[in-house]
């Protein structure tokens, strides 16, 4: 405990906490903060961020420039404000309009800033913004932005709220917020209302098919469904972004990767109903590190293989956690009767405090509780995961669960230093073990028996 305590959570918190202190200071002026927010690039917050240093830097002079002289810069930088375009921020005019011509402005220009001001609520319906854009394009979202709770704003795509869609080298960051307003969902939901059909309700914000993008410094609240969705996108850096919503609010996903390579998501806070990560299909490379997540589902890979397909994921690191009061902790599910894989899994460094499942593998996952799981011939095979200095307290007596298939079993699982107790006090907590390959290192507490 202390050697996780001493590496994770306290060394940068003075670091952390002085950047955020004087960057909310300034957020009061646009121009400025495009400026602050360049101070977190440490070597923390991923490879993307690099690729970003210069046109963060370049804005940064542009941007000073213009301050100094009043508008006259030899750089070309579009600073394109979402209330010059009619945005009344009132909290019930729809800016939805507005957003959207701002948007083509922006991402018709040459490097450019869209922002979205400080002090409004902006109500809005579904938006799509498109790229591919001219130049690199930033997005400050200082504002609220509130999705339209009226159903019928969302007859046209019923999976989306907010989505950039195909832009290229997109920043996105302002401390602002996020909220889909979730509400009307949830109670239409058939997990809160049985007597409903199961429908999907839309992901508050999607990044779709984007490459070299990062996104920081936000906050998402009450999604309607999944809180933000990177679907087939390359290079993403993801840092300081807080997600909640409550816990009894369904299927909200804080953050869904699928079919995502290089994903770094770092430093964010994320409590709500459901999976705080949730990492499927085609996603490769997925790195999170210094996450707090609570309540929720935990972190979790897949559900992989559903409905007989086949899956991939690998590469995946967790490193540095703290998981409190969720239903599971580190988690791998896949169904039976898919195929594919889950491999190369790493999972670091994790505290766990009075989590129901705290380390689980579940080759048997069914998700349907009417009909009962079919037995099958095939399954997802998973191997090569590593779970390393994981301690602290298991709400249920079983800590850890490793439910894996006769015909595949999981293969090279290592344990090492390993220490969950029961948090009933006086009883030990136990681990379940079917069809694992597993070895011990170090200090494994519980141990299967066999
Ligand atoms: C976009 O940013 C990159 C990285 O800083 C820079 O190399 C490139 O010149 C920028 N593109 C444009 C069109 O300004
Ligand atoms: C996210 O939460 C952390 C810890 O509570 C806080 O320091 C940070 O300012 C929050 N960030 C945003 C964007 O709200
Ligand atoms: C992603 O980043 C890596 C390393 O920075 C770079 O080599 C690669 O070309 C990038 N991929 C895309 C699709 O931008
Ligand atoms: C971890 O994340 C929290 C919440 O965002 C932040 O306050 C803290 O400074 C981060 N710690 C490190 C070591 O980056
Ligand atoms: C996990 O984080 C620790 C502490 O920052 C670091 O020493 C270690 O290299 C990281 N592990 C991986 C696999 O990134």
């Amino acid at each position: 405990m202390p050697l996780l305590r001493h590496s994770f959570f306290f060394s940068f918190t003075i670091i952390i906490i002085s950047f955020v202190a004087c960057n909310s200071n300034l957020q009061k002026d646009p121009l400025i903060a495009t400026y602050v927010d360049n101070s977190p690039s440490n070597d923390d917050d991923g490879g993307g961020t690099l690729l970003f240093k210069n046109l963060i830097k370049e804005n940064t002079n542009n941007v000073l420039s213009l301050n100094k002289f009043g508008g006259t810069s030899s750089h070309k930088l579009e600073i394109v404000n979402v209330n010059d375009y009619g945005a009344k921020g009132d909290g019930y005019t729809d800016d939805t309009q507005a957003f959207k011509k701002a948007w083509e402005v922006a991402c018709s220009s040459g490097e450019s800033v869209f922002v979205a001001p400080q002090d409004n609520n902006f109500l809005l319906k579904p938006i799509r913004f498109s790229g591919p854009c001219k130049s690199n394009i930033t997005v400050q979202i200082f504002g609220n932005l509130e999705a339209s709770d009226k159903l019928s704003d969302y007859k046209k795509d019923k999976s989306h709220w907010l989505i950039f869609d195909s832009v290229q080298k997109l920043l996105v960051n302002g401390g602002g917020t996020i909220n889909g307003k979730g509400n009307i969902w949830w109670e239409n939901s058939c997990k809160r209302n049985k007597k409903r059909p199961c429908k999907d309700a839309p992901t508050a914000l999607t990044f779709y098919n984007c490459k070299d993008l990062i996104v920081q410094n936000l906050k998402i609240e009450n999604a309607q469904q999944i809180h933000v969705s990177f679907q087939d996108s390359i290079n993403v850096t993801v840092f300081g972004v807080n997600i909640s919503s409550p816990e009894d609010s369904p299927n909200t996903d804080g953050i869904h990767v699928t079919n995502t390579q290089n994903i770094k998501i770092s430093s964010s806070v994320i409590g709500t109903g459901d999976d705080c990560i949730s990492i499927v299909h085609g996603s490769r490379n997925v790195e999170a590190t210094n996450i707090t997540c609570g309540p929720g589902h935990g972190i979790s890979i897949g559900s992989l293989g559903a409905g007989k397909s086949k899956e991939f994921v690998s590469g995946v690191i967790v490193n540095g956690s703290k998981i409190s009061g969720t239903k599971n902790g580190v988690r791998i599910k896949t169904w039976p009767g898919g195929s594919g894989s889950a491999s190369n899994i790493k999972f670091q460094n994790i505290e766990m405090d009075n989590v129901a499942n705290p380390i689980i593998i579940d080759q048997n996952y069914c998700d349907k509780k009417k009909k009962p799981c079919k037995k099958s011939n095939s399954a997802v095979q998973i191997s090569d995961v590593l779970f390393e200095n994981i301690i602290g307290t298991s709400a249920s007596d079983v800590a850890v669960n490793f439910d894996c298939s006769k015909k595949f079993p999981c293969k090279d699982i290592v344990m090492k230093n390993i220490d969950l107790e029961y948090e009933e006090e006086g009883e030990a907590a136990k681990a379940l073990c079917n069809n694992v390959d597993l070895s011990y290192t170090g200090h494994v507490i519980p141990r299967c028996y066999s």
